[in-house]
């Protein structure tokens, strides 16, 4: 059940966070052939290079970025298994304090990205016979969230390629999914997270009682990635705690 057998598989934004967590989860668990992580050049320098693990840099806000690193992977491993779009940006703003720069800089690499890493990645996954993309998306793709108004519309806009891709792409035997987590305690919200009159008024949203963690959501992915999941598509998985319920 669940088997992960000989498949590549490629995530993105997975040098620091929930990625690097998957990454290190996945290598340990499972005997996957090959784990490809694309991130930003500056950050894939200086790691510690594992037998299966291989870094290629990319910039998802540059379409050609993508285009050159996933022919690399073509070139270099012919076919992908599985895509986990896991790359993303977030920044806390009031609507009204939104400039164009700002909403650019987090729709690029949150939904333009996300939809040109699976358009480049297609000619690998058809090559997969079985291929899968898992896109991350966040509660916030399905409620609102003050002061993350590009942000929720970027992982809206993601469940929504989502759906599309699932149905566009079923004839080529491509699975499309997204899972919506709940707050998770990484590097990039802690300082945040930290304040205990802000940790207080989110927790209360959470009926679990609790922020989620790599843990909660990396049987999601091998659920997913699995041929346990072949009759899966277009869905949007919430690791949520109950927050959206
Ligand atoms: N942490 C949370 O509370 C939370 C909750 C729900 C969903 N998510 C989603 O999970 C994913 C990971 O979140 P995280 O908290 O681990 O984030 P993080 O900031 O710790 O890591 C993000 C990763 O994306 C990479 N990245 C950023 N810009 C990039 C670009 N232009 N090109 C390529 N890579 C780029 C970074 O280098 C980094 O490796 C994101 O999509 C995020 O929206 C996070």
């Amino acid at each position: 059940m669940f088997s992960l057998k000989d498949k590549i598989f490629v995530i993105t934004g997975a040098t620091r966070g929930l990625g690097k967590e998957f990454v290190d989860c996945l290598s340990k668990v499972t005997d996957i052939n090959s784990i490809i992580v694309l991130d930003l050049p500056q950050n894939i320098i200086d790691l510690n290079i594992n037998n299966n693990i291989y870094y290629f840099p990319m910039d998802l806000r540059d379409v050609c970025s993508i285009q050159k690193a996933f022919k690399n992977i073509k070139n270099s491993f012919g076919q992908i298994d599985v895509l986990i779009n896991n790359a993303g940006v977030n920044k806390l703003i009031s609507a009204l304090s939104v400039t164009e720069d700002i909403w650019d800089s987090i729709i690029d690499v949150n939904l333009k990205g996300t939809f040109f890493a699976c358009k480049e990645a297609f000619p690998c996954l058809v090559q997969s016979n079985d291929g899968c993309i898992i896109n991350i998306a966040s509660q916030y793709s399905i409620v609102g969230g003050k002061y993350r108004c590009p942000y929720a519309a970027s992982k809206a806009g993601i469940v929504s390629i989502t759906k599309t891709l699932a149905l566009e792409w079923a004839g080529h035997g491509i699975r499309v999914n997204a899972i919506s987590p709940t707050i998770s305690v990484k590097s990039s919200n802690e300082n945040l997270l930290e304040l205990p009159t802000v940790k207080e008024e989110l927790l209360k949203n959470i009926p679990l009682g609790r922020f989620c963690t790599s843990k909660d959501i990396i049987g999601a992915i091998i659920y997913l990635a699995s041929s346990e999941a072949a009759m899966v598509t277009g869905h949007n998985l919430l690791i949520d705690g109950g927050w959206t319920v």
